[in-house]
């Protein structure tokens, strides 16, 4: 008869859970986006006030899902570019907008511009981004590690990585309005303003002096302009 000691059991428990951890960060290190769900759907119920607790939201009881829950409509219409005043506007079909994404690693934006219009510098520091030209000509860019900026100006018809994280924008640089519809690796991509993080935060004044090389008076008047934008 074989004989298995108690501390064999143990550490072939423990070997086991260890290699179960070791895969299970092997799959995410794999992953481009967010992690992997562990069912075929999870339709957020974003009421339920559990979100701030976990990564990501608790899914809606499957007897309530729908086909219903699986659409988004907003984006058949144009967004009003002129509601801010750079002169673009982003419609975002995340997770909060549309639940259906929640643990999908996906997500959505219509951006709509005027002539000239700028959606600003900002970045996605959980997803990387494609932008898809639907109508105009786009110029668009982002910027690398080593502080080099790889642009392009896009036509109806073509795509363009933004890679994760990276600081970039968009401006129409044609003569009529222009349309693009981008897909996000994350329900959750985060998009904050890279000029309001900076001035309109508690960042110290004499950090934003030495970080810019600019007086007080001038961050004075950065904080006055910076445009009201908003998507
Ligand atoms: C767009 O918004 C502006 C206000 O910023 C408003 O005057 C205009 O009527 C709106 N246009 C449409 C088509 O809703
Ligand atoms: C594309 O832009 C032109 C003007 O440049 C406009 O007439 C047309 O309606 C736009 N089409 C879409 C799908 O936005």
């Amino acid at each position: 008869m074989m004989m298995i000691s108690v501390a064999t059991v143990q550490s072939t428990a423990t070997a086991a859970a260890a290699a179960a951890l070791t895969l299970l960060l092997l799959i995410q290190a794999a992953s481009g986006g967010d992690p992997d769900m562990l069912q075929d759907f999870c339709v957020a119920d974003t009421s339920s006030g559990l979100a701030p607790l976990m990564n990501g939201f608790p899914c809606k009881a499957r007897s309530l899902v729908t086909s219903q829950d699986f659409v988004f409509t907003t984006f058949r219409e144009a967004a009003n570019y002129t509601v801010t005043n750079t002169g673009a506007i982003a419609t975002f079909a995340t997770v909060a907008e549309y639940p259906a994404v929640n643990t999908q690693g996906i997500s959505h934006v219509r951006l709509d511009f005027g002539v000239g219009g700028v959606i600003p510098l900002h970045t996605h520091p959980l997803a990387s981004e494609t932008i898809f030209v639907v109508n105009g000509t786009i110029f668009t860019g982002f910027v690398s590690f080593d502080n080099v900026l790889y642009s392009q100006t896009l036509q109806a018809g073509d795509l363009f990585l933004l890679p994760k994280g990276l600081l970039h924008f968009q401006i129409n640089v044609g003569d009529g309005p222009a349309v693009s519809f981008n897909t996000l690796t994350s329900q959750n991509p985060g998009i904050p303003f890279t000029a309001n993080q900076m001035f309109e935060t508690q960042i110290p004044s004499a950090v934003l002096q030495m970080s810019l090389g600019i007086g007080t008076q001038q961050i004075q008047s950065i904080q006055d302009a910076i445009p009201r934008y908003y998507g």
